[in-house]
C-alpha cells in the first residue's frame, strides 16, 4: 500500500529557510525599535478560555461569530486558539496585577495567531503578528508614539507604498448618539443593504462601512460619519493625536469611513495599508481600547496598541532572499576517518571564533565536496590532505597551503 502524502492544512504554510531569513529580519527590526522605546517583550499562551475572546473581541464581530478555532479540552472547558493578542495581554495585565507597576506598561510581542478565514494571498488560518501595547495611559502622546513606531518599523524595513489612515470612534458613551443616528440611516435604506449588514443593523452597524457590497456602499456614502460628530474631550484627543503626528512628520490621511473588526476600540483607530497587497491591503493597524481592561475584570485602564501581519510585510517587501553563504567549508581530500574527524574539530574551532563553517555530512568525494561548498556559497574551502591543509578561495580559485595550527589567524586576518 502506498504511503499517504501529507500536506500542511489549508490556510497554513511551512516556513522554509529562505522565508525564515526575511522573517528573522522583520522580527529583529521590530524588536529593536520597540525595545529602544521601552516596549518589553511579553508572550501569552497560544490558546485561552473562549470567553476571553467573546467578551474582549465582541460577540457580534466576524472573528467571534465565524473565525475562531474553538475546541473542548478533556475536562469539557471551551478553549480557543488565539485570534488576536490584545485581549490575552489585557488578561495577563489584570491577572498579574500589572496596574501596580509604573504606568503605562509598554509591551511588545510576536507570534502565531489563528483565524478560520477563507484562505487567499495575505490571508491565512495560521498567521503571525508583531504588536505593541501601552496599557495605563490616556495621553494622545501614547497614540502618537505607537503610530510613529509602526511607521518607523515599516520604513526601516523598506516596505513600499504605505499609507496611514486615521480615524476616531469617540468614547463608548459619546458614540451612542451617533450609533442611533447611523441605525436610523441604515433602516431608512434597508432594502438596498446586503443581507449580512441588514441582519447586523442593531448588533454592529459600524461594520456596514466595511462592506464590499455595491448597494451597501452606496448607502454608506451618504451615511453620517463619526469623525464629523466628535465633541468635547473626544474631539480634543483626536486633534492632539493629529498635531503630534504632524510635529513628528508622520503623514496620514483622515478616513471618516475607517472601522475595525474588533469591538474594543474607542477614540483613535488607524490602519497602515500598502498598495502592493491587493485585496488584503492592511499591513497593520490598531487603536485605543480604553474599556477593555475593565471589561476583563480590571480597574478602568486606558490603553492603545497595534498589530501588524508579518506575512503581509513579507508580501509587500517581495524580496529575493540571497543565500546566506558560508565563511568556510572544511573538505577532506582523501577519505580517512581521522581526517573527517579533524575536519569536524577544525570547523568547531572556526565557529567558536565567530565564522560560519560547515563540513560534508554526505560522504562525498573531494570533487563532490567542492561542488557542494559552491552550492552553499562558501567563500573559502579548507582542504585537508596527506600533506596538511590547502586553503582555496572560491571566487578566484587560488589555493595555497596553510598550517592547521594557526588557522583562526589565517581566516580572520586577511583574505586567503
Ligand atoms: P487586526 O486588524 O485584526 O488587529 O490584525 C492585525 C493585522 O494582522 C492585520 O492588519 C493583518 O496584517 C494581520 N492579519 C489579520 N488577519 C490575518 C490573516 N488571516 N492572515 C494574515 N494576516 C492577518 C488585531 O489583531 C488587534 N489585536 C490589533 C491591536 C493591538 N489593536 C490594539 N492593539
Amino acid at each position: 500500500m502506498a504511503a499517504h502524502k501529507y500536506q500542511a492544512p489549508r490556510g497554513t504554510f511551512d516556513v522554509l529557510p529562505d522565508a525564515a531569513r526575511l522573517r528573522g529580519r522583520i522580527e529583529r527590526t521590530a524588536a529593536e525599535i520597540l525595545a529602544r522605546a521601552g516596549y518589553e517583550r511579553i508572550a501569552t499562551p497560544s490558546f485561552e478560555d473562549t470567553e476571553l475572546f467573546e467578551r474582549g473581541v465582541g460577540h457580534s464581530t466576524d472573528i467571534v461569530r465565524k473565525e475562531m478555532f474553538t475546541f473542548e479540552d478533556k475536562g469539557g472547558r471551551s478553549l480557543t486558539l488565539r485570534p488576536e493578542g490584545t485581549a490575552p495581554i489585557c488578561r495577563a495585565y489584570v491577572e498579574h496585577g500589572m496596574q501596580a507597576l509604573a504606568q503605562p506598561v509598554k509591551l511588545a510581542y510576536a507570534g502565531p495567531f489563528f483565524r478560520h478565514e477563507r484562505p487567499q494571498a495575505g490571508r491565512y488560518r495560521q498567521f503571525h503578528q508583531l504588536g505593541a501595547e501601552a496599557i495605563g495611559s490616556d495621553s494622545p502622546l501614547a497614540d502618537a508614539e505607537l503610530i510613529g513606531l509602526l511607521a518607523e518599523i515599516l520604513a526601516e524595513l523598506g516596505v513600499p507604498g504605505v499609507e496611514l489612515r486615521l480615524g476616531s470612534l469617540g468614547s463608548f458613551e459619546a458614540r451612542q448618539a451617533y450609533l442611533a443616528e447611523l441605525k436610523e440611516h441604515l433602516r431608512a435604506h434597508e432594502g438596498e443593504l446586503s443581507k449580512e449588514v441588514r441582519e447586523r443593523i442593531d448588533a454592529n452597524p459600524l461594520r456596514a462601512f466595511d462592506s464590499d457590497d455595491d448597494g451597501t456602499r452606496a448607502v454608506m456614502a451618504t451615511a453620517p460619519k463619526l469623525v464629523e460628530r466628535l465633541e468635547g474631550e473626544d474631539a480634543e484627543h483626536f486633534a492632539e493625536v493629529r498635531a503630534l503626528l504632524d510635529a513628528a512628520g508622520v503623514s496620514y490621511v483622515i478616513d471618516p469611513t475607517l472601522v475595525r473588526g474588533l469591538d474594543y476600540y474607542t477614540r483613535t483607530i488607524f490602519s497602515f495599508v500598502c498598495d502592493r497587497l491587493g485585496a488584503q491591503s492592511e499591513i497593520g493597524g490598531g487603536g485605543r481600547y480604553d474599556g477593555l481592561v475593565e471589561q476583563l475584570g480590571g480597574k478602568p485602564t486606558p490603553a492603545v496598541g497595534w498589530a501588524a501581519g508579518i506575512e503581509r510585510i513579507m508580501l509587500a517587501l517581495d524580496e529575493e532572499q540571497a543565500a546566506p553563504g558560508r565563511d568556510v567549508f572544511v573538505a577532506v581530500a582523501e577519505e580517512s576517518a581521522q581526517r573527517r574527524s579533524l575536519a569536524l574539530v577544525l570547523a568547531g574551532e572556526l565557529r567558536k571564533a565567530g565564522l560560519s563553517a560547515e563540513v560534508d555530512l554526505g560522504g562525498r568525494g573531494l570533487k563532490g565536496q567542492l561542488k557542494h561548498a559552491d552550492r552553499l556559497g562558501a567563500r573559502r574551502v579548507l582542504i585537508l590532505d596527506a600533506e596538511g591543509a590547502q586553503l582555496r578561495d572560491m571566487s578566484s580559485g587560488e589555493q595555497r597551503s596553510v598550517e592547521t595550527g594557526n588557522l583562526i589567524e589565517e581566516m580572520t586576518g586577511g583574505e586567503a
